[in-house]
């Protein structure tokens, strides 16, 4: 599927005269990186390496506090990890007021957005390189299991605090559930955490997606054979093309928009056209080939369970043959989760079942907007008083008890 939507992309640009794919015109934001945005509009911005447990040396991009306000170790901070195919740049890209990260840290907060290993700013290893087939040896099982620990770890270290907030979106919540059921003593170190479109069981996935999921043997044989371990990674190409094509002045921008919509489900009302380059000049950013098998399993499975091998491996990785599912009740931090009726990759009924196995969810939330989509929850034009307001009221709250 997506593979034919950026052939779509290569095609058409290809049939366009070169200069209608011209750079001047475009918005500039396209081509800036997470902390060349942050620091355009104005804010304070740092970067962190991050090392994991087996190795990997992971991004971390910091907004430490407000414009025009001063750095104070009293600010409580926030983790924000980005889903599939996504990065740091997830919570800026829509500018000031409008990103999560830029609202936070106005609103007086210390701001960490992850990256997840093998994306665009994570693509490092203290011995390995992505040149080699085992540097992509991971899924998101992986980044639950190493990649938060050792991030969560680092900003409270830096910080000296005791707890964090910790929002997802989409696979930034489902490596939060791997972590609090593998690594279940991190819970504690979690003031509250803000699942937003989760991602555990994925049975009724309701997408083109799911159609596709029925092929992900075939995916992984033809991956192993052809050596293709990093899926959908950055690229500048797509990038340009994805501007001269989805730009406002474009004629086939509503096609950029459908192609969106396609995945996630329809909601034109949210999604502020002229922002649409600026997404595809920042997704997708990669990630393994495994992790996107790791989803299709569970789709297929109707299970939340870790990485299927295969009988003969499972039976050696896991002692059964079988993969064992995540023991959720394990996952004792608090949880509010923010769920949206026209979420097609994230089922209301899904999401039904994830919540009756965490033990310890606050409370939940149907979007008050009965066309919101997965995507909406980053970059919808009223996101901000649909979802973003509640969660800082809760937060509050938390502060104050
Ligand atoms: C942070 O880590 C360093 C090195 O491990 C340690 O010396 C320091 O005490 C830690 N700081 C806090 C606030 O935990
Ligand atoms: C859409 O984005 C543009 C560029 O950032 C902005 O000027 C405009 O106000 C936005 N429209 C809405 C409805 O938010
Ligand atoms: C899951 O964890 C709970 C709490 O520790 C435990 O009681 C239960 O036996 C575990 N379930 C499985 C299937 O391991």
């Amino acid at each position: 599927m997506l593979f034919l939507i950026l052939a779509t992309f290569v095609v058409l640009s290809s049939a366009m005269p070169s200069n209608q794919i011209g750079m001047e015109k475009d918005i500039p934001d396209v081509y800036m990186d997470t902390p060349a945005l942050i620091a355009y509009y104005g804010y304070p911005v740092e970067k962190h390496e991050v090392k994991t447990e087996d190795g990997y040396l992971l991004t971390m991009h910091r907004i430490p506090h407000g414009k025009d306000q001063q750095p104070s170790s009293d600010r409580p901070a926030v983790y924000l990890q980005h889903g599939l195919f996504c990065s740091s740049s997830d919570w800026v890209i829509m500018g000031p007021g409008k990103g999560f990260a830029y609202i936070l840290a106005d609103a007086g907060y210390d701001v960490w957005m992850g990256n997840a290993r093998g994306n665009h700013y994570s693509r490092a290893h203290v011995s390995l390189s992505t040149d080699e087939a085992t540097y992509w040896q991971f899924t998101w099982e992986q980044m639950g299991r190493y990649d938060l620990p050792a991030e969560i770890d680092y900003v409270l270290n830096q910080t000296g605090q005791k707890q964090l907030f910790y929002v997802g979106h989409s696979m930034g919540t489902t490596m939060f559930y791997v972590m609090g059921s593998l690594r279940p003593e991190y819970n504690s170190k979690i003031l509250a955490q803000f699942s937003l479109a989760p991602v555990g069981y994925m049975s009724r996935l309701q997408t083109p997606i799911s159609i596709l999921a029925k092929f992900v043997d075939q995916l992984e044989w033809v991956a192993d054979e052809l050596g293709i371990n990093e899926f959908l990674p950055n690229s500048n190409v797509l990038d340009m093309v994805g501007s001269a094509l989805c730009k406002d002045e474009a004629v086939t921008q509503s096609l950029c928009s459908n192609i969106l919509f396609l995945l996630c489900g329809y909601d034109s009302q949210q999604l502020n056209d002229t922002m649409i380059p600026v997404i595809i000049g920042h997704v997708p950013a990669g990630t393994s080939t495994k992790t996107v098998i790791h989803y299709g399993q569970e789709v297929n499975s109707g299970k939340f369970g870790r990485y299927d091998y295969g009988k003969v491996d499972n039976l050696k990785d896991y002692g059964q043959d079988t993969p064992p599912e995540y023991n959720l009740s394990l996952v004792t931090a608090p949880v509010y989760l923010y769920y949206a009726e026209n979420d097609w990759l994230s089922n209301v009924d899904d999401v039904e079942e994830l919540h009756s196995k965490l033990p310890n969810v606050i409370q939940k939330f149907d979007v008050n907007d009965k066309k919101f989509n997965h995507l909406d929850f980053l970059w919808a034009i009223d996101v901000k008083e649909l979802v973003y307001d509640n969660i800082m009221a809760l937060m509050e709250k938390h502060l104050q008890t």
